[in-house]
């Protein structure tokens, strides 16, 4: 687990990740497509990726993006890509446009499929054809969610479509110009199974206001209650927050952290 001194500091962090597993993919080891989230969480995250990849040499910078393949967790049924609050359009405004990225390097579940069970169905189908993901990062929810995986959510569901928990509609409620009444009934969202499946997961959190429920779903066995507690039994997770999230974590001391300010903890 790394603690970083704010949300900036992390999402400098974590955009380092990316990067590596773009490198990776560049150098022809086999690697998997990107499991990307949306969410303010992921905002500073994307802001440093621009920026890291637009500090490298043009021809190298080419090179890492040719090799991008990304699933995105997750979609609002009935808002697609032209609609600002849809997550294809967030994701857009966020990469898409400022990295240049071709349509199909960055794929989301598609929110205005007639049928949205079936759609779910071929996005989860898609994600096995590409051999499963690599790197996938996740925000949490305050309900403890991953992805879209609602409580009461068991480790091997699949990439569905389901109605969102009441807590997660006001959570994002902040995110529509018309507020709670304009957010979605239901969504698509990659599965606890296919994220579990995930070669790395990097659980991002910052924000006072999820430190219970990050503390809850590191200290809390496992259990359907709190869908990411799951991500414990992972073999590869990286836990990285800021200090306003690890404040109800006991075992962080921030004050002995490294003179950067950074703590990490095994
Ligand atoms: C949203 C998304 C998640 C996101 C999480 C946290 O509802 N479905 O993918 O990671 O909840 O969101 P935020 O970072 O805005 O707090």
């Amino acid at each position: 687990m790394e603690v970083a001194p704010g949300p900036e500091a992390l999402g400098h962090r974590v955009a380092a990740l990316v990067l590596e597993a773009l490198r990776s993919v560049a150098t022809g080891r086999p690697a998997k497509p990107l499991g990307l989230a949306t969410g303010r969480t992921m905002e500073p995250v994307y802001g440093a990726l621009v920026e890291q990849l637009g500090g490298l040499p043009s021809r190298k910078r080419q090179e890492l993006l040719a090799g991008w393949t990304s699933f995105n967790l997750d979609e609002y049924v009935g808002l697609g890509p032209g609609d600002p609050e849809s997550f294809a359009a967030s994701m857009e405004r966020a990469v898409g446009a400022p990295l240049g990225l071709a349509p199909g390097q960055l794929r989301l579940p598609d929110g205005l499929a007639p049928h949205p069970e079936r759609e779910a169905r071929r996005y989860g189908q898609a994600i096995t054809a590409a051999g499963g993901l690599g790197l996938q990062l996740l925000g949490l929810g305050t309900n403890g969610h991953v992805g879209f995986n609602e409580p009461p959510c068991p480790p091997e569901a699949p990439t569905r479509c389901l109605e969102l928990d009441p807590a997660t509609r006001h959570q994002n409620a902040s995110l529509f110009a018309a507020g709670l009444a304009a957010v979605p009934q239901r969504a698509i969202t990659v599965g606890l199974a296919e994220i579990l499946a995930a070669e790395t997961v990097v659980l991002v959190v910052s924000g006072e206001a999820k430190a219970e429920i990050l503390r809850r779903s590191l200290e809390e066995p496992p259990q359907p209650q709190l869908p990411a507690s799951w991500l414990q039994g992972h073999q590869y997770l990286k836990v990285l927050v800021d200090e306003a999230a690890a404040s109800r974590l006991g075992w962080v001391r921030v004050s002995e952290g490294k003179p950067d300010g950074w703590v990490t903890t095994s």
